[in-house]
């Protein structure tokens, strides 16, 4: 349940006499008087409160959040889940954390993308005082200690936990040289905060602006023109997952390139074939590159879900019978009835026809 509390007193306590009143419908339980009076209390679930929303480019804005109190911090470059409420609906992302360590508050920054139920949510359509279900950080894209020589190498959206590295570990890092593309300079996500830390920086932090609009998309040979270190530095790179695969193709040492990917690189595709949502008693027709989990959105079925990557099992559930590939390696899964066997949604597609139990 997202629950808004607006600005003045008095639509509060309109809001909450109309919670009460739903409750005569509906009876309520002790947490949930509780949750509407503290929804950041220690013992409910982990929750924050948006207090500020600030943009950073036409299309990608910061989300400020307090979080709940047994939020229990994060290591620069990790993310965290976030679940709204979205038009009735409550829908699970992922957002790498931005914010400096030492802040009661955490920031994400979300750049809507055409389509996007959540991130146009949070980009256009939230409001500070919404309140949001949190999980604790985690995630392993984070600085190794002793660092001294890095390379950022960063796209679009990209930027995020790269940013949340730079504002954390600015006197670590000795020599930096942070390569990032946009459409153009004004879409560049921390594109004035980036100018800036290299100015004041000078010497220590080097920053390559690649406008895709006019330079094109970066390749790994450019990238390896504009860097002709780069093989001695240790090196972060989050963007695109063609682009992630190529750099992984190129780099001879791949301990030392280390990547994070928002969606998942869909290597394989199968035959798809009819979707049954046996719970919910729908049936979709579902290509091979469509995961199960688009496909039952689509068709209206509340899907667990989180990461959306394969990453953190978030949308784990049985399938019942059927067979499924997943669309990373072309891994085939098959359930007889009564099998039951579980698969991730995410990363999984139709092949053939199959019964999910939802
Ligand atoms: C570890 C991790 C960290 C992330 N950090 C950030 C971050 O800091 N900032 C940020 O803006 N996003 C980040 N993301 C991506 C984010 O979790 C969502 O996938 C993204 O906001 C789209 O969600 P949506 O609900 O708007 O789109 P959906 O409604 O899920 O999808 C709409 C359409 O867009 C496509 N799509 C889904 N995700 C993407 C994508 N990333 N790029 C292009 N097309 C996509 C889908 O295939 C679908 O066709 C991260 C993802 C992961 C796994
Ligand atoms: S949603 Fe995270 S593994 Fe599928």
């Amino acid at each position: 349940m997202t629950t808004t509390l607006g600005p003045l007193p008095t639509d509060r306590l309109r809001r909450w006499a109309a919670r009460i009143g739903e409750s005569i419908a509906t009876p309520l339980v002790p947490s949930d008087y509780l949750d509407l009076i503290d929804p950041l209390r220690t013992t409910a679930k982990l929750r924050g409160r948006i207090v500020e929303i600030r943009p950073e480019t036409r299309d990608a804005v910061t989300v400020v959040i307090t979080p709940g109190r047994s939020w229990k911090g994060h290591i620069p470059g990790q993310y965290v889940r976030i679940g709204v409420d979205v038009d009735g609906v409550r829908l699970w992302r992922t957002y790498s954390l931005t914010s400096e360590t030492t802040t009661r508050d955490i920031s994400i920054t979300v750049k809507a993308i055409d389509g996007g139920k959540v991130s146009n949510y949070l980009v256009r359509r939230a409001t500070p005082g919404t309140v949001v279900q949190l999980e604790q950080a985690t995630g392993d894209f984070t600085l190794n200690t002793g660092t001294e020589k890095a390379l950022f190498v960063t796209a679009g959206s990209g930027i995020t936990p790269v940013m949340g590295m730079l504002r954390n570990h600015l006197d670590q890092l000795d020599d930096v040289i942070v390569v990032h593309s946009s459409p153009t300079k004004s879409d560049a996500i921390f594109g004035g905060e980036l100018r800036m830390l290299a100015r004041a920086r000078h010497g220590k932090i080097r920053l390559i602006e690649r406008h895709t609009t006019i330079d094109g998309r970066l390749t790994p040979e450019e990238l390896e023109e504009l860097v002709p270190d780069y093989a001695d530095r240790e090196t972060w790179a989050c963007g695109p997952g063609a682009f992630l695969d190529a750099l992984e193709e190129h780099w001879d040492d791949a301990s030392r390139l280390h990547t994070e990917r928002f969606r998942t690189s869909v290597a394989v595709t199968g035959d798809g074939g009819a979707v049954t949502f046996a719970r919910s008693g729908k049936t979709v027709e579902a290509d091979g590159s469509q995961s199960l989990l688009d496909a039952g959105e689509e068709a209206g079925v509340i899907m667990p879900s989180g990461c959306r990557i394969g990453i953190c099992h978030g949308c784990v559930v049985p399938l019942r019978e059927g067979t499924v590939r997943d669309l990373r390696d072309g891994q085939i899964t098959s359930a007889a009835p009564g099998d039951g066997v579980l698969i991730q949604t995410c990363i999984s597609a139709a092949s053939g026809p199959c019964d999910i139990e939802l």
